[in-house]
């Protein structure tokens, strides 16, 4: 019987309506803000976690905070634009647990730069990272999951993977790229029991955005124009990653889970329309 048909069994027979009990899950750039909170709540629904990120003193804080579960945490240090790392990643992970159950791809950068500005170097590197890194890693645990018939990769996009964000160098074309990169995975690997799914989040307060908040008049703005009226936090983003890679979405394969409050579908409302507007509506007559 293989993962997918015992794990839905075991969901069945009370082992939790998520069924991450024991399972084995990588996530990269964990020493960030949606990384470290996805591990958290994957740790408090009883996974096992490995922690991967080069930025080994905030990864260490990261698995300090998590405290009382250290046997279910191992912390990894591995820069995913640099092959080697990634490989010995995947060696040290499999040698401590066996074969990866998920893979959250994750670990990204943004800086600003004008397309008619940007030094090939810098648009290299980004794609280095968020690109080229994501194929990486799902090379390494993926194919640790073809070896057992059984796995799941959700790779956090953006909302920039489908609308252009201008003035952000390689981002968007990096995000636009894992969005074909998870459906090309779904398409490829999945008569080897392996699913490959998309989390996009739009507007997020963690340490790559803080800075975009530190102006309260933007802030207001910004919640204001989301149909939820308030930004997101990592937990939010963290519930639709692990839902996708449960048991309990285990036919649901290439999608993209927008994670924006409703931002995606409110740009016709924020077009001024006098006479159909929110205000306007108060005053009519019918
Ligand atoms: N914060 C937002 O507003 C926002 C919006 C949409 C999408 N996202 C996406 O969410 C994901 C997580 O972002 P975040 O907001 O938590 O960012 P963050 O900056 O808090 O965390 C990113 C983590 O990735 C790690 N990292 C960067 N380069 C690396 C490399 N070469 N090797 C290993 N680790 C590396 C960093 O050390 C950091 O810990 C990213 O894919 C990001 O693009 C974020």
């Amino acid at each position: 019987m293989n993962h997918t048909h015992m794990a839905s069994a075991e969901i069945r027979s009370g082992m939790g309506w998520l069924g991450f009990e024991d399972r084995l899950c990588v996530i990269t750039g964990a020493a960030g803000g949606i990384g470290a909170e996805i591990a958290s709540q994957l740790v408090e629904v009883g996974a096992r976690v490995a922690l991967l990120d080069r930025n080994e003193e905030a990864l260490s804080k990261v698995a300090a905070d998590l405290g009382g579960s250290a046997s279910r945490v191992l912390v990894v240090h591995c820069d995913v634009t640099d092959p080697p790392s990634i490989e010995a990643a995947a060696a040290r992970v499999h040698a401590a647990w066996g074969p990866a159950a998920v893979l959250v791809n994750n670990a990204a950068s943004l800086y600003a730069d004008a397309l008619m500005d940007i030094k090939l170097e810098s648009w290299n590197q980004l794609l280095a990272i968020n690109l080229t890194g994501y194929l990486l890693c799902a090379q390494a645990f993926g194919r640790q999951m073809i070896a057992q018939r059984s796995g799941c990769m959700v790779h956090v996009a953006s909302i920039a993977a489908t609308v252009p964000q201008p003035y952000s160098g390689a981002y968007s074309v990096s995000k636009a790229g894992v969005k074909m990169l998870s459906q090309l995975l779904a398409v490829e690997l999945g008569e080897h029991g392996v699913r490959s799914n998309v989390v996009s989040p739009a507007m997020i307060r963690t340490p790559m955005s803080e800075g975009i908040y530190e102006d309260s008049d933007v802030l207001r703005y910004r919640e204001q124009i989301v149909p939820a009226r308030r930004i997101s936090t990592p937990a939010d983003i963290a519930g639709a990653v692990l839902f996708l890679a449960s048991e309990r979405a285990s036919y649901i394969s290439g999608q993209e889970v927008l994670v924006d409050g409703g931002l995606a579908q409110a740009w016709l409302n924020l077009i001024p329309r006098p006479g159909f507007r929110k205000q306007d509506l108060a005053a009519a007559t019918l």
